[in-house]
Order: structure tokens, then sequence, then C-alpha cells
């Protein structure tokens, strides 16, 4: 469908008289999501600075308001709505911002927000946001609805990168063949498809020399990458970049950790030993009607393979407390599984009805107050472990790359090898300082440390 015709689908010609009609300078970009969809708010951000534009960091002093939405769970999705409310009241100088809803819910509910909020302005999908400049001139006249999922894949189209970070996000791999039966991702990022190798190591490149130490390599699967090369084939490449310190990669999915991503664990220094390896659920009964494609076994088996390969590594993962059918029995297999793992994190969610995935319709839906009883044990069971994790690494020395100042004057906190978040004081440390410390202390959320001396660090 053409964007004119989109536009006529969605039917109301844009009325405000206010910023969709005079030239926008301030943007503002708000992400819902997950990691990816902060990445393509980033990359938002770019392209609307390569038109001139400024960010700001807030909506309320931004011409154009970009809300990047993620459609993974009801609640998730319904902040749209709410956020679409506040925006679309005229401000002081009668004004109100031109109001962009890009992301996930964009794409699965295009005509719905059309329908439902005659105020949004541009409706974009994560597919097709390197059009943003374009929709935006066209919103001018009328509502510009672009929810393709073009062959030219957007990348191409996208300018440099302008972050100025320690650590930066990298997309490598976009959209899912998978269809786990609870899922909107396949049906809002499209089907897999993997980012050339060679665009990959320009763009790493590119970031390290604005001074970017650590990439996080992202993808919906992104151990299924196969851009020229495999994901442990990337990696190597990555790690042959001067001035890069740090890699890692999220999400993983089980069926895809291969013997070469096992050996990389094994063999690359500047690969940090740390997996999220979401299970989603304990009981291979539940991961069946998942459509999960790996059991409990198989999963701890993969496990074993990579503390085998990298014995120090920390593990994390993703739960779904009560998927339709799931028992009591089931649940528990969940808790079991937990302390067997032994977490450093986990994240945890009740199971959410996403209209047109196949778990939706699913007979033995299980109750609320029976979801929410489960979570609370499991989210429980995961705090005991990640404190348990956190004690274990008491005198550990490792090092910290330092992202943000702490609550405490001279405190800065950064991120251990494991992921852990750490409190350091050091006089003179700055953020995007990667600093040697022996970890002291633990929290449920947190480690404490103490600066290593240049000797000591050199012998750590
Ligand atoms: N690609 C990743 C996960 C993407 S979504 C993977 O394969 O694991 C992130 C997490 O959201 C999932 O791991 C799952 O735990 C959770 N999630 C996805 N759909 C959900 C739903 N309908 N209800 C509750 N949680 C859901
Ligand atoms: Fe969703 Fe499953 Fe694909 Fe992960 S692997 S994005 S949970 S369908
Ligand atoms: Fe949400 Fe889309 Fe990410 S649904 S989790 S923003 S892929």
């Amino acid at each position: 469908m053409t964007l004119a015709a989109k536009a006529a689908m969605a039917g109301a010609v844009s009325t405000n008289d206010s910023a969709a009609n005079r030239p926008a300078k301030r943007f503002h970009v708000k992400s819902f999501g997950c990691q990816m969809n902060v990445y393509d708010s980033e990359r938002m951000g770019d392209l609307l600075s390569a038109e001139g534009m400024t960010a700001v960091d807030s909506a309320e002093a931004a011409d154009v308001v970009v809300l990047n939405t993620c459609h993974i769970r009801e609640k998730a999705a319904e902040k749209l709505y709410s956020d679409i409310g506040r925006l679309r009241r005229p401000r002081a100088d009668g004004s109100r911002p031109t109001i962009v809803a890009a992301g996930c819910v964009a794409q699965a509910e295009g005509a719905e927000i059309a329908a439902r909020a005659p105020d949004v302005d541009v409706i974009v999908g994560p597919l097709a946001y390197h059009r943003l400049p374009q929709l935006l001139e066209q919103a001018r006249q009328q509502r510009a609805i672009d929810i393709d999922m073009p062959p030219v894949p957007k990348f191409d189209a996208l300018p440099a990168r302008r972050i100025r970070q320690a650590s930066a996000f990298l997309t490598v791999q976009e959209g899912c063949d998978k269809f786990c039966t609870f899922c909107v991702v396949p049906y809002t990022r499209g089907p897999e498809t993997s980012r050339p190798a060679a665009d990959l190591l320009r763009e790493a490149e590119g970031l390290v020399a604005r001074g970017v130490k650590e990439i996080t390599l992202l993808g919906q699967n992104v151990n299924a990458y196969h851009g020229g090369l495999n994901l442990a084939g990337l990696i190597r490449a990555l790690a042959a970049i001067d001035g890069l310190e740090r890699i890692r990669y999220t999400t993983s999915h089980p069926r895809d950790m291969d013997d070469d991503l096992i050996a990389a664990h094994a063999e690359v220094e500047k690969l940090m030993p740390y997996l999220h390896l979401p299970v989603q659920s304990g009981s291979s009964r539940i991961l069946k009607a998942m459509n999960r494609a790996h059991t409990r076994e198989s999963y701890l088996a993969t496990l074993a393979r990579l503390r085998a390969a990298r014995p120090d590594i920390a593990l994390s993962g993703d739960f779904i407390v009560g998927f339709p059918g799931e028992t009591e029995a089931d649940f528990e297999a969940t808790l079991r599984i937990v302390a067997e793992v032994g977490y450093a994190a986990a994240f945890s969610f009740k199971y959410s009805i996403r209209p047109g995935t196949p778990a939706a319709t699913m007979a033995d839906q299980v109750p609320e107050d029976v979801k929410e009883e489960r979570l609370a044990r499991l989210q429980a069971e995961i705090a005991r472990q990640s404190l348990a994790f956190n004690q274990a690494s008491i005198g550990r020395r490792c090092t910290v790359l330092l992202e943000r100042p702490g609550r405490k004057p001279g405190q800065l906190i950064g991120k251990t090898p494991w992921l852990q978040s750490a409190v350091v004081s050091l006089p003179g440390a700055a953020i995007g300082d990667l600093v040697a410390v022996e970890i002291v202390g633990a929290m449920p959320n947190s480690v404490d440390t103490i600066p290593l001396s240049p000797s000591e660090s050199a012998a750590a």
C-alpha cells in the first residue's frame, strides 16, 4: 500500500494548527521496549539530528515526540495511549507537539491507533523508521502511516551513529521465525534477517572511534545470526578492533547455542562471561506448548557445555508464569530450575494474552490471582539466587566499565564482566573509564568494590 493510500485509509487529516504546520526543531524519543527498541530510538535520533533537529530531554520541550512502543505484553502497549492523552493537551502557548507512534504497537495496531488516537501525526513500524523524515514532512499536510516491511533494509538508509557513551548497542539481526506460541515478535519485527558482517564491522569501528568501549550485539535471536559469518565469527572479527574492550550479545535462543559460539566463550577474551539465555519454563510439557524447541533437559545440557567452556560464566534468563495449562507441578519445575541453575539475574513475567498468537485461544487460561502468586514466589527465588551470585563473587578481581554517577558524591556506577552493577569510589576516575577493582560487598542488585592499585591490577 502506498503512503497516500494509507493516509486515506486512516481517514483523518491532521487538523492541529500548531506544531505540525511549522518547521519542527526539537525532538524527544521515548523508548518503551527492549534493548533493540532503545537502539531503534537512538537511530531515529540520528536521523532527526541529520535533518538539523536537536534532541531534548523532555517531551514537554519538544516539537516532535516519538513514542517508540512495545507490544510484548498488554501493559506495555497501553502506555502508548496514556502518553498520547497527555501530549495532545495544548501547552501554555496553545501549541502541541507532532506525535509519532513508532515501534511494535504501531506495527501491530497501526489501524487501531489511527482510529483511536486522531491526534497521532505519524504511525511508523520498526522496519520502516528510516523514512521518518519524509513521513514528518508528509504529516504537515495529513497523517502519515508506514507499517510496511520493506525489502530494502532500513540499515542502509540510516546515517552515521552519533552516540557518545562507553557502552553501545548494535543491532545485528532482526525478526524471528520461531513463533513461540505466546509471542508477538514474529508479527511485529517480521522474519529473521541478518545484517552483513562487513556493515557491522564498519558500524562498530565508527562507535569505537567515538569512544565506545563495549558493544552489545542485539537480535531477537542474536545467536541465529548469519550475515556471511556466524555469530562466533562476527565476535572474533569484532574482537580484533583496537579500542573495543568488551563484547556482549543478547538475546539468544537455547536452540541456536552451537559449539562454535560456546568455543568463542572459551577463547575470546573480550567476550564477557555472561549469557542471557531465556528458558521461559522449567516444565518440558509447557515448553512444548510454548513451541520453544528445547526441553528442560536440553537447556540444562547446553548450560553444562557453556560452563565447561567458561567456568565463571554468569547466566540470566526470562520466565513466563501462568502460561495456559500451567499446573502447580509445572510451576514448581520452574522454581527448581532457577535454584538448579543459580541465575545471576532473571526477568519474570505473568503470561499476557496477545491477540492473534496461538496461546491466546488455548484452553485452561490461568486465573490472574494464581499468576500473581506464582510470580511473587518465582521473584523471591530469583532474588535469592542473584544475592547468592553476588555474594559468591566477593573476593573476585575484575574490571568495571564506569557508566554513570552514583548516589553519593565521589561514587560512580559501572558494570563488572558478569553484568553486576558495581559501585566504585576512585578519585580521578571518570565515566567511560575501565577500572580494576576487587569486589568486597554484595547487595541483591549490586556489588561494592575497592579499587586496585596499578601493581595489583597488573597482577589481577
Ligand atoms: N527473543 C527472546 C525474547 C523476546 S521477548 C527469546 O526468544 O527469548 C522478551 C521476553 O518477554 C520473553 O523472553 C518472554 O519471557 C517475555 N514475553 C514474551 N511474550 C510474552 C507474553 N505474551 N506474556 C508474558 N511475557 C512474554
Ligand atoms: Fe518471541 Fe520466541 Fe521469537 Fe523469542 S524466539 S522473539 S520469544 S517468538
Ligand atoms: Fe517489545 Fe517489540 Fe522489543 S514488542 S520487546 S519492542 S521487539
